[in-house]
C-alpha cells in the first residue's frame, strides 16, 4: 500500500505546502477519490472498524474509497510516517456513513473538515462527470491577510486576484468563492463550501483558509499557488507605494478568451454593474 501511486503523490504534494508555509503545526488536509480497483487486491484494508454517521446523505459518494488526511496530524510528517498521518475511508451504500478501512496507525480519525471535503467531492464529482477526485485546504499567509485588510465578495476578491497577475484569468476563470467567516468543521461552513463548488473550483474562507479542488494534486495545488502568488504581489506592491496601473476588465476577459476559456459570467456581470 505504501508504494501506491497515490500515495507518493500526496507525499509531494503535503511537503510541498508545508515548504510553502501554508501548513504550520495540524494546518490544512487533504483528500482524494481513488480508484478502488487500484487496492482492491491488497490484503491491508481492514472492514471490522464501525461506521460513522454523516449529517447529509451523499449518494453519489456511495461506495467510494478517500485517502484523507488525520485531524491532529501535520502535513509535513506524512512523507515520514504516511501510514501514522493518512487513512483510506470506505463510504457505504447509501453514502450516509463511512469507515477507516486503513491508516492513522496508533490512533486516529479523519480531518475535522471531512464533511466540508467530502460533500465538495460529491458537487464536484457531480458536475465533472467524475473527472474532479481530489480537494485541498490550507492555510495561504498572503491570501489570508488580504481577507483582514480589505472587505471582499467573491466578484471583487476575483477581480482583485485577476488583476495581479495577467496568468490569473488562465487559471481560474471561474473565481473564488468567498465565504464569511463561519465556524471551520461545522455543518454550516461545509454546505457553504459544496454550494460554492458549483461555481467556482477555488472557495476562500475569511480569516482562516482556502479549498481547491481538481482532477489530480496538482491541479488542485497549482490552483492555490497561482491566487497566493497574486495576493503576494499584491501586497508587494501596495506595500511600493500603491497599485499604479492594472488590466482593465476588458483586458482580462480578453486574455482569458485568448487561451480558450470563458470568465465567470456572474462575476463579470456584477463587477459591470459596480462600476
Ligand atoms: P485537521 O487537523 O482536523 O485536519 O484541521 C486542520 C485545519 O486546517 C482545520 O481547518
Ligand atoms: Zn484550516
Amino acid at each position: 500500500m505504501l508504494n501506491e501511486k497515490f500515495i507518493k503523490e500526496i507525499i509531494k504534494t503535503s511537503a510541498d505546502m508545508w515548504n510553502k508555509g501554508w501548513a504550520e503545526r495540524n494546518a490544512g488536509n487533504i483528500t482524494v477519490r481513488i480508484d478502488k480497483n487500484e487496492i482492491i487486491a491488497t490484503d491491508e484494508l481492514d472492514f471490522s472498524n464501525d461506521w460513522t454517521k454523516l449529517e447529509k446523505i451523499l449518494p453519489n459518494l456511495a461506495g467510494e474509497y478517500f485517502l484523507v488526511s488525520g485531524t491532529g496530524k501535520f502535513l509535513r510528517n506524512i512523507s515520514v510516517f504516511p501510514k501514522r498521518n493518512l487513512g483510506i475511508i470506505e463510504m457505504d451504500e447509501n453514502g450516509a456513513c463511512y469507515r477507516i478501512l486503513w491508516g492513522y496507525e496508533g490512533g486516529g480519525e479523519p480531518t475535522s473538515e471531512t464533511p466540508a471535503h467530502l460533500q465538495a467531492h460529491s458537487v464536484r464529482k457531480e458536475i465533472s462527470n467524475g473527472v474532479d477526485r481530489v480537494v485541498i485546504h490550507t492555510h495561504t499567509p498572503n491570501l489570508i491577510a488580504l481577507t483582514y485588510a480589505r472587505d471582499f465578495t467573491t466578484a471583487t476578491l476575483t477581480q482583485l486576484l485577476w488583476e495581479m497577475h495577467v496568468e490569473c484569468p488562465v487559471v481560474f476563470p471561474k473565481g473564488v468563492g468567498y465565504l464569511p467567516w463561519m465556524m471551520a468543521g461545522s455543518q454550516e461552513i461545509a454546505d457553504a463550501t459544496a454550494d460554492a463548488f458549483y461555481k467556482h473550483d477555488l472557495v476562500m474562507w475569511q480569516h482562516h483558509g482556502v479549498f481547491a479542488t481538481g482532477r489530480n494534486l496538482d491541479t488542485a495545488f497549482g490552483l492555490i499557488d497561482t491566487v497566493e502568488k497574486a495576493s503576494d504581489i499584491y501586497i508587494k506592491a501596495e506595500s511600493l507605494g500603491g497599485i499604479k496601473h492594472k488590466p482593465s476588465l476588458d483586458t482580462i476577459i480578453a486574455i482569458s478568451r485568448n487561451f480558450g476559456f470563458e470568465p465567470s459570467k456572474d462575476i463579470i456581470d456584477e463587477l459591470r454593474k459596480k462600476s
